[in-house]
C-alpha cells in the first residue's frame, strides 16, 4: 500500500465501534491505532503524533470532553472529532468551544464521516501553516521591522529573541556601545504577548542613585525634602509590560540590592510608603561593560548579576559581522533618504567597499550616523563619493600619522588609550568643544564619551589635558 492518507487514533470504550471504524478508516487508508478509554488514548498520544483523534465523549473513566481539552495542551496540531452516542448537542456545542474540529453522532454515515475526516486533517493543517506564516512574517516586518541583519551570528540572536520573548525571564544583554541593544529589548517586548503594555526604560547611568530609586520605586509626598507630592514609580508604570534597564552596570550597590529584591519578591515600596506595591514587569537589562568583571572587582552584586542573567544574548560587535554591513547601509540609506525627502539612489560600490572596509569603532550607531550625514549634505540628489570618504578618514583607527607605535615600549593598553585620547582631543577641537556634536560624530552615547573624557584626563573647561600625577 502506498502513502497513508494520515494517522488517527480512535478512543471509543465500546469494541463493537473500535473494530467498525478500524475496517473503514484502513480501508480508506488512513493508519489506525486504537484506544479503549480516555485514559489509554492519553497515554498513546503522549508516544506518537496522531493528525486525528476521534473520540467518544461518554466513556466510564474519564469525559470525553477532559480529554478533549488535554489533547488541546499536549499536541495543539492534532484534530479532534467528537463522536456522541446521543446527538446531546450542548455536548457538541462545548466540544466545539473546546477545539474539536467537527462532532458526528452515532450512527454515523460512512461517506459523511469519512469526509468531515479529511476536512478536519486539512483544516488544522492550514491553521498550522497559517501560524507558522504569521509567526515568519511578525518575524520579518512585525516585531522586527527595523531590525537588519543577515550575519549566522544576527540570525542565532534574531531566533533567540524570538524563543525568549514568549516567557517572563529575565534578559541581560551585553555588546559594545551602538551594538544595538536597546533595539533586541524593544524587539523582545514586541515579540512577547506584552507588546501591548508599556516597555520602560530606565537610564540608569543618568542619574544619581536616590533620585534612581524615586524614580524606579516611586515616592510619597514628603518621603524626601523635595518630595512635594505623590509620584509613581517606573516599575508601576511597568507592571504587565517590560522595565529596560540601560547601562545597568552603573547602578550604585545600595540600588542593586533593592532592585535584587523586586526581581526575588516581585514587590516593592515606594520611597516614604509602608505597603507593598505587588508588580509584574519583565526585566531586561543591557550593559556595555563587562558586568561579570564588576562582580569580580565587588561593584556589582554577584547575586543580582545571576538574577540578570538568565538568558544571556551576546551582540557581536559590527566588525566581527561585516556580512551585515551592506543590509545595514542600504537600510540606513533607504531610511534617510525618505525622512529627507531625497532620492539619492543605491549606495555606490566603491563606497560600499570602503564601509566594509572600515573596522567600526562605534558600530551600527556609528554607521547610522555617517550614512545620515551622508545623506543630508549630498545636494545633487546622489551620494557623493567624498561625503563618506572624507568622515571616514577622520573617524578611522587607521588614519596615516597617528602618532604612536608599538615600538614605544609602552603596554598595549598604554598606546590605546594614547591613541583614544588623541582622537577625542583631535574631534573635540574640530568641533568647538561641544562633547554632544563629538559625541554624535563618534558615534558614540554623551554619557559614554563623557565618561572616557574624565577617565582620559581631558579637561572640557580649559580645552586642554589634566596635568596631574
Ligand atoms: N541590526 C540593526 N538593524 C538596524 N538598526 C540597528 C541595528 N543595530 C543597531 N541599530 C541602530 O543603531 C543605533 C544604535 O543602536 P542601540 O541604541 O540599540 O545600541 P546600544 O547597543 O543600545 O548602544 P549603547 O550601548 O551606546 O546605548 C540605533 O539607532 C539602532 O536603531
Ligand atoms: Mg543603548
Amino acid at each position: 500500500m502506498s502513502e497513508h492518507l494520515g494517522s488517527i487514533l480512535v478512543v471509543d470504550d465500546e469494541p463493537a465501534i473500535r473494530e467498525n471504524l478500524e475496517v473503514l478508516l484502513s480501508e480508506a487508508n488512513y493508519k489506525v491505532t486504537l484506544a479503549d478509554s480516555g485514559i489509554d488514548g492519553l497515554k498513546k498520544l503522549e508516544s506518537d503524533l496522531f493528525d486525528l483523534v476521534l473520540l467518544d465523549v461518554m466513556m466510564p473513566d474519564k469525559n470525553g470532553l477532559e480529554v478533549l481539552e488535554e489533547i488541546h495542551q499536549s499536541s495543539p496540531e492534532t484534530a479532534v472529532i467528537m463522536i456522541t452516542a446521543f446527538g446531546t448537542i450542548e455536548n457538541a456545542v462545548q466540544a466545539i468551544k473546546l477545539g474539536a474540529v467537527d462532532y458526528v453522532t452515532k450512527p454515523w454515515d460512512n461517506e459523511k464521516l469519512l469526509l468531515d475526516i479529511r476536512n478536519g486533517i486539512q483544516q488544522r493543517k492550514l491553521q498550522h501553516e497559517n501560524r507558522e506564516l504569521k509567526r515568519t512574517l511578525k518575524r520579518q516586518y512585525g516585531g522586527f521591522s527595523n531590525f537588519v541583519g543577515k550575519s549566522d551570528r544576527m540570525l542565532k540572536i534574531f531566533d533567540l529573541v524570538t524563543q525568549v520573548a514568549q516567557s517572563r525571564s529575565t534578559v541581560l544583554i551585553q555588546g559594545e556601545s551602538g551594538t544595538g541593544k536597546e533595539l533586541v529589548a524593544k524587539a523582545i517586548h514586541a515579540n512577547s504577548s506584552r507588546v501591548n503594555e508599556a516597555f520602560v526604560t530606565v537610564n540608569s547611568g543618568s542619574l544619581p542613585s536616590d533620585l534612581l530609586e524615586s524614580t524606579l520605586f516611586g515616592h510619597l509626598k514628603g518621603a524626601f525634602t523635595s518630595a512635594i507630592s505623590s509620584k509613581k514609580g517606573l516599575f508601576e508604570i511597568a507592571d504587565h509590560g517590560a522595565i529596560f534597564f540601560d547601562e545597568i552596570g552603573t547602578v550604585g550597590l545600595d540600588t542593586q540590592a533593592k532592585l535584587l529584591r523586586v526581581i526575588q519578591e516581585k514587590e516593592f515600596m515606594r520611597l516614604g510608603g509602608v505597603d507593598t506595591i505587588k508588580v509584574d514587569a519583565r526585566i531586561i537589562a543591557a550593559t556595555n561593560v563587562d558586568l561579570k568583571a564588576l562582580v569580580d572587582q565587588g561593584r556589582f552584586r554577584e547575586d543580582l548579576f545571576y538574577r540578570l542573567n538568565v538568558i544571556s544574548i551576546q551582540l557581536p560587535p559590527l566588525r566581527d559581522r561585516k556580512e551585515d554591513i551592506p543590509y545595514l547601509a542600504d537600510h540606513f540609506l533607504k531610511k534617510f533618504s525618505e525622512e529627507n525627502n531625497k532620492n539619492c539612489g543605491a549606495m555606490p560600490s566603491e563606497m560600499m567597499k570602503l564601509l566594509v572596509q572600515y573596522d567600526w569603532p562605534g558600530n551600527v550607531r556609528e554607521l547610522e550616523n555617517i550614512i545620515e550625514r551622508a545623506v543630508v549634505l549630498s545636494s545633487s540628489g546622489k551620494l557623493s563619493h567624498d561625503v563618506i570618504s572624507l568622515d571616514m578618514t577622520s573617524v578611522s583607527p587607521r588614519g596615516k600619522s597617528n602618532g604612536v607605535s608599538p615600538m614605544d615600549g609602552q603596554s598595549l593598553f598604554e598606546i590605546l588609550e594614547n591613541f583614544e585620547r588623541k582622537m577625542i582631543m583631535e574631534m573635540l577641537e574640530n568641533v568647538n568643544w561641544s562633547q554632544t556634536e563629538a559625541a554624535d560624530r563618534f558615534g558614540l552615547p554623551l554619557s559614554t564619551l563623557n565618561s572616557k573624557v574624565k577617565r582620559l584626563g581631558i579637561d572640557i573647561k580649559r580645552k586642554t589635558l589634566r596635568t596631574h600625577s
